[in-house]
Parts: structure tokens; sequence; C-alpha cells
């Protein structure tokens, strides 16, 4: 069974053959934009729930509503060895995904024109499922989930994500205005977009509406950007069948598919810590609540105190999230026996350098910022602690080699000015690889 009319499967294939999405020229290559490469490669979710390594090489991904291929050459960069497909409804998109796909090099990744529940006739069982600014579209996210899991191995990981409702507020009364005034009712083209542009344009600055948002769309007519404001008005104000949900929304959704919620993808987006300027001013029943609370139920206070992320961008998948390692409880001996690893799409000559510059200059560094943009939560480091990683650009060390370099580094404890006590320098060494770990820059496992 469809989740989605075939009235409204028409509108939105329509839409899609007139303006593949994303607009982004076939020599465009996102090679230095980590965080997207770090999103998409697998290694992220399966880490996530499992705590362990996967093989990219042989995994089986699949990009459903690839549109124009960005994305799914994200993925052919970021999982080296992984066999890879995508479909889309719009065949324009296919085709030029394709081309862009040969272009860079991937002549080898499939695509082909199926809408979602068509998704069965590949006859292949997927290792990961790619279901990006997708899943909004349909009339029953939970049925297309479904139709998901249904082609996914039984360890597999699914990544999807929905508009919140609360961020998108404006964009959902000015998509009801416009298809009041009928320019919804067939595909919006150069007329609608440019009859929204005059309108918005036209109103005072101050009206609420606009100021919520035009800014972007000024900018991108002063500087001429004509391509990118029409891609910005197809894919905002005259999007159709867009629609915004809540939490409870999602979590009920994957109730319904019988999946489990693995997490936020960009997790220090949504941390609750953030939001508070002074950790010590922290009410007590909301600071012990929050350590009750589940991921989801996190997310949604996130969601309501400070509606920022434009998408509730998740993994989920039929296993549930591994118990948490209680890192904090594991006796020293067995810390000191993990391997860290730098998150692959991080251990890069550009990001290297990027520290080397910093170190050069005794400057602060942080990691998290090429995963994660300029986000206000993320930690900054002392140059020592760049001097201390620097080795993991180029192998694998074990907690126990790092701290040992640590020593090297810095012989006497700041505190006492004594040659370190183990417990001591191993504590401040955890605490930073902790830190990175939990802002998703490095992998830490078992021997
Ligand atoms: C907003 S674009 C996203 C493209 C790409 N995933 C990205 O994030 O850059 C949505 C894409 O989903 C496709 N699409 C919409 N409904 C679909 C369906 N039921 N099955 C397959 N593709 C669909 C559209 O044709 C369009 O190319």
């Amino acid at each position: 069974m469809s989740s989605l009319s075939s009235e409204a499967l028409e509108r939105i294939r329509a839409q899609f053959d007139y303006g593949p999405y994303p607009r982004v020229p076939l020599e465009a290559t996102p090679k230095e934009n980590y965080g997207a490469l770090a999103i998409h490669d697998i290694r992220s979710a399966f880490y996530r729930r499992d705590r362990s390594l996967k093989a990219t090489e042989g995994a089986c991904i699949l990009d459903v509503g690839c549109g124009s291929g960005y994305k799914t050459l994200m993925l052919a960069l970021a999982n080296p060895g992984a066999e890879i497909i995508g479909v889309d409804l719009s065949l324009k998109s296919v085709e030029l995904a394709q081309e862009r796909l040969k272009f860079q090099g991937f002549p080898e990744v499939k695509f082909y024109a199926l809408g979602l529940d068509e998704i069965g006739q590949l006859e292949i069982a997927f290792d990961y499922i790619n279901c990006d600014e997708l899943l909004y579209f349909f009339d029953d996210p939970a049925a297309a989930l479904g139709q998901m899991k249904a082609v996914l191995k039984p360890d597999g990981i699914i990544r999807a994500n929905l508009h919140s409702k609360n961020q998108r507020i404006a964009h959902y009364r000015l998509q009801e205005l416009f298809k009041f005034l009928g320019f919804l009712d067939g595909n919006p083209e150069a007329a609608e977009m440019e009859a929204v542009t005059e309108l918005m344009n036209a109103l005072q600055p101050g009206v609420l509406s606009r100021a919520a948002v035009w800014n972007l769309p000024l900018q991108l007519q002063k500087e001429e950007k004509q391509d990118e404001l029409e891609q910005w008005l197809l894919a905002n104000l005259l999007l159709q069948a867009d629609k915004g949900y809540g939490v409870p929304d999602l979590r009920q959704y994957l109730e319904t598919a019988g999946l489990e919620f693995l997490g936020m993808v960009q997790a220090p987006l949504w941390r609750l810590s953030e939001l508070f300027g002074d950790r010590d001013q922290i009410p007590a029943f909301w600071a012990l609540g929050i350590q009750e609370a589940s991921l989801l139920d996190q997310a949604y206070l996130y969601d309501l105190l400070h509606p920022v992320n434009r998408l509730f961008d998740f993994w989920c998948s039929l296993q549930p999230l591994a118990p948490t390692q209680a890192w904090e409880n594991l006796p020293l001996e067995q810390r000191l026996g993990l391997k860290v690893q730098l998150h692959p799409q991080l251990a890069t000559s550009g990001i290297e350098q990027q520290l080397q510059e910093k170190l050069k200059l005794r400057e602060r560094f942080s990691l998290a910022r090429a995963l994660h943009g300029e986000f206000l939560g993320l930690l900054t480091y002392e140059p020592l602690f760049g001097a201390l990683i620097k080795p993991l650009f180029e192998k694998v060390l074990s907690v126990q080699e790092l701290v040992q370099r640590f020593q090297q580094l810095q012989p006497l404890d700041y505190v006492t000015g004594e040659l370190w006590e183990l417990e001591a320098v191993a504590e401040l060494v955890w605490n930073f690889l902790a830190e990175l770990e939990r802002d998703q820059c490095l992998f830490l496992t078992q021997a």
C-alpha cells in the first residue's frame, strides 16, 4: 500500500522533474565538507548504536529520494568500497544523479526511477538506508518507514528526517497563504516564484512572516543568485506536500513501524545542557528529571524550548541502542586498553593542517567545529591537547599510549608540580577523549 495518494505523488514528481534538488553543479564536490561526509559515513551510525566499527567495504546502501545525487555522492565518498543504489520518483533527478556520479568518478553507483513504495522491486536487503529530506512528504510517515524496514537487513540502520513544525511555523503559514492564492494548484514555476518574490519584497520589513523567513532570499537577490533563490522558494514557500511535526509524532511513527530511535544524527545540536548559561543555576528538579529522560524526551524539550533545528534528523533500526557502556564506571586498566581512532572523515590532511596552523600560533582548537559548525556549545582545547592527538591522524592508538604521550609532552602535574600520578594524568586524558567522543570526533573501541 502506498503511503501517499497518487495525486500527491504526481504533484511531487512534477515539482522535482521541473527543478531537481539540490541545484548543485556537476563539478562541485563535497570533499572538504567534513561534517556532511561524517553524517553520510555509515560508521558514524553503527558506532552510535553498537560502539563498534562497521566495515564500509561491501556494505549495501540505498539512497531513497536521492534527488540530483549530491548526497549520493557524499555517500560514495564517505563509504569506500560500498555498493550504492539511488532511487527517486523523478526521472529527471535520477538522470542528473547518474551523470553526476559518473562525472565524479563513481560510474558503478546505480540509479533507478522508483518511488519509495517500489523499493521492494530491487530485491536487495540493505545495511543502510539514507532517506534525506523525504519523509515529510508522506501522508503516513510510519508506513513509509515500514516500507524501508521491509528492505533493511535485521542489523541495518535507517537515517531519515522530518521537518520540525515549531522551527518552520512561519513557512507553513506562508505555504497556507500561497495555497489560498492558488499558487500551489498546479506545479509552481517561474510565474509563481516571481509573484511570491514581489509580494514578500513589498511587505514592510516588520511584518512578522516576512521578518521570519525573508532575510536569506533578500540576500540572494542582492547577490544576484537567481538559481539559489529559486531553489529556496521551491524548497520552502512553494514546496508541495511539505508538513511539520512534533517529536511526539516521530515517537509514534517509530513505534508503529516497530523501529528503535538511536538518537539525532548531530547529537551536539540537541544537547539540553547548552541551553543554560550557568550550569550551577539549573533548577534541581530539571537537572534530576533530565538524567532520567529518554533521548526522545530530551529532543522534545529541546524543540519546545529552542526550535532552531529545521529537521528531526535521526537514525533508527530494529535493534535498540546498545546499553550505554558506562565508560565512567570502567576500571582504569580497561579504559587504558581501549583503542582510540579519529573519525575517518576528520583524519584528513586538510584537518591536520588546520590543527597544525593552530598549534604553530599556540591557539586553542576545536575538532568538533569541523563536523558541526560554529555551534555554541562545542568546546575548544589548549594546544597541548592538539599536540597529544596529532599521531591519531596517522594511526590508531590505545588510551594508554596517549596517556604516555601526554606525560612526555607535559611531564609535571600542573597542580602539584611533581611528576604525574598515573590516576591523575589518566583522568585528564580520559576526560578529554570522552568529550571528543561525545562530540562524534572519535571512536573508542575494545581492543
Ligand atoms: C527535497 S528532495 C531531497 C533530495 C536529496 N535526498 C537531498 O537531500 O538532497 C526530495 C526528493 O524526493 C523525491 N521523492 C518525493 N517523493 C518520493 C517518493 N515517494 N519516492 C521516491 N522519491 C520521492 C523527489 O522527487 C525529490 O527528488
